[in-house]
């Protein structure tokens, strides 16, 4: 008997564990639409009964080290008919999304596949990331006048540059430094300025540490208990709005006793910001949209930096071409600031840079929620399923990029297969600061380039994946000043 509960019904249990989600999602979605005649899912795998897939999704991530392995893996085993596949992952029924056309598709389809982000609390309800349709719109023109067309551009080139050229001094000096956690820093000393006109000092250095708290708790279980990450979050949003509140007080007492001065920063802007009626922000949508608008440009801009000085080390003559068109632009000026028009002149820079983000991939997977059964080429995604769209394949896939883990900014001489290209999303939704997030990185190597010399400390050092990539060192470097 034990010798058939062993070979029989172990396995069987073993079986129906391993194929729970598949029988379940399978089923139900068939009968639920089984007078429309049944639905046909996307090819994949469900794995285990509320974790899914998760142990494989880790061991490709964290453990492998190999991420693009993971869809390599499902390519393999389901063929590439739809570029889509089945799968249940974090918490929910998923479909992952790997084809420049399906990607494609999804942004269009708008109104089919919304964006709905976790511990939106957190963030702000109010917030550009937070809203929809026509308030959406609204605000993200604004913010993209605010921070990413010309005449803005021009005003922050300006305004970032004191900060990164006393920081590199700075590293200089100590030698030895972790280019994440300096280049946070002062990321984040210029994005306290430009959006709030926040200096340098006690109280910035305070928001900077709710907003890692801040972040750490969109990203994490809504446990709100103290000492877990999500509480912690919540905690410091309260403190990170009481300082923006008290400078908005303090504005609104200059607008009306008239000694406000045109618009300086983005704060002042969202306070301006008038709809077709008349109305204007409250203070909460005003403090949300800072919020939000931070938690899109700060990490984000941060990693992509140091990805620059990691990438610089590694491929020395990609730094040579690089320092050499810096070196001919900084012996043509008599000043040490450049101009936004003068860096986005610099065709080799630019190339460096966008082959900086590509590699990158600091947003590996951009998340949706279908709002109704989106049926694409005879495959159906029910209703309240979370489509990942999974951009950081698209950057690795040899189909798409050649010798993809190379970093070779020469790639961009030819224009590369429309829709491989998505660091910065696309559709309603595609980033409101991608113009800046290039001319911060573009300016920052401007001054390392053409002033220093740097090395990694950990050349082989190991990359983490998990929740954005980055080395496990944080990009530690030697660094001094160049000698000419
Ligand atoms: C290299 C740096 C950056 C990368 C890779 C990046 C990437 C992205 C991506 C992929 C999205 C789309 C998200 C989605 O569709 O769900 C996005 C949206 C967004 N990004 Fe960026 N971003 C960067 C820098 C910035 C900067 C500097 C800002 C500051 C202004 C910013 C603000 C935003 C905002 C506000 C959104 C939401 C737009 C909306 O919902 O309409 N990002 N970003």
């Amino acid at each position: 008997m034990w010798l058939s509960v062993a070979l029989g019904v172990v396995p069987l249990l073993m079986w129906l564990f391993w194929q729970w989600n598949n029988i379940w999602y399978g089923l139900v979605t068939a009968s639920l639409r089984s007078s429309e005649g049944g639905t046909n899912l996307p090819p994949g795998h469900m794995g285990f009964p509320v974790i899914g897939e998760l142990f494989t999704f880790l061991w490709y991530f964290k453990f492998l080290r190999r991420p693009d392995d993971y869809i390599n893996s499902k390519r393999r085993k389901f063929g590439d008919g739809v570029g889509m596949y089945k799968t249940h992952l974090f918490g929910r029924p998923s479909v992952i999304v790997y084809s420049p056309t399906v990607i494609k598709f999804v942004f269009r389809a708008d109104e089919s596949f919304k964006l709905e982000w976790p511990n939106v609390e957190l963030v702000g309800k109010h917030s550009v990331v937070a809203v929809h349709g026509k308030i959406h719109a609204r605000l993200r023109n604004f913010i993209s006048k605010s921070v990413n067309q010309p005449e803005a551009l021009r005003r922050i080139a300006a305004t970032v540059q004191p900060r990164m050229i006393a920081a590199l001094e700075s590293w200089a000096k100590r030698r030895t430094i972790t280019s994440y956690k300096e280049i946070k820093k002062v990321t984040f000393e210029n994005i306290g300025m430009f959006f709030a006109s926040l200096e340098p000092g006690a109280t910035l250095d305070m928001l900077g540490e709710y907003f890692v708290g801040l972040i750490s708790g969109v990203r994490s279980y809504k446990m709100n208990i103290p000492g877990f990450a999500y509480y912690h979050g919540l905690q410091c949003r309260k403190k990170a709005i009481a300082i923006f509140n008290e400078e908005l007080e303090k504005r609104k007492k200059d607008f009306k006793n008239g000694s406000s001065e045109s618009m300086k920063d983005l704060m002042d802007g969202l306070m301006r910001l008038k709809d077709e009626e008349g109305g204007q922000l409250s203070d909460i949508e005003i403090v949300d949209n800072i919020v939000g608008i931070l938690i899109g440009g700060y990490e984000t801009t941060t990693l992509a930096t140091m990805w620059g000085v990691y990438y610089l080390a590694k491929y020395p003559k990609v730094l040579q071409k690089l320092r050499d068109e810096n070196m001919q632009l900084k012996s043509s000026k008599n000043e040490q600031h450049v101009t936004s028009d003068e860096i986005f002149k610099m065709k080799y820079t630019m190339k460096v840079v966008d082959e900086t983000i590509r590699m990158a991939n600091i947003s590996p997977v951009i998340f949706r929620t279908t709002t109704k059964d989106v049926t694409y080429k005879g495959h159906t995604i029910p209703k309240g399923w979370n489509v990942m769209l999974w951009i950081r394949y698209l950057h690795t896939d040899p189909e798409n990029f050649n010798d993809p883990l190379c970093f070779n900014p020469d790639r961009w001489d030819v224009s590369m297969t429309p829709g491989t290209y998505q660091v910065f999303g696309g559709g309603s939704r595609m980033c409101v600061g991608n113009m800046l997030a290039r001319l911060q990185i573009a300016i920052f190597l401007y001054h390392l380039s053409t002033g220093y010399t740097w090395d990694l400390v950990n050349p082989d050092g190991k990359v983490k994946y998990l929740s954005n990539p980055k080395p496990e060192d944080g990009a530690e470097i030697t660094i001094k000043k160049l000698e000419l």
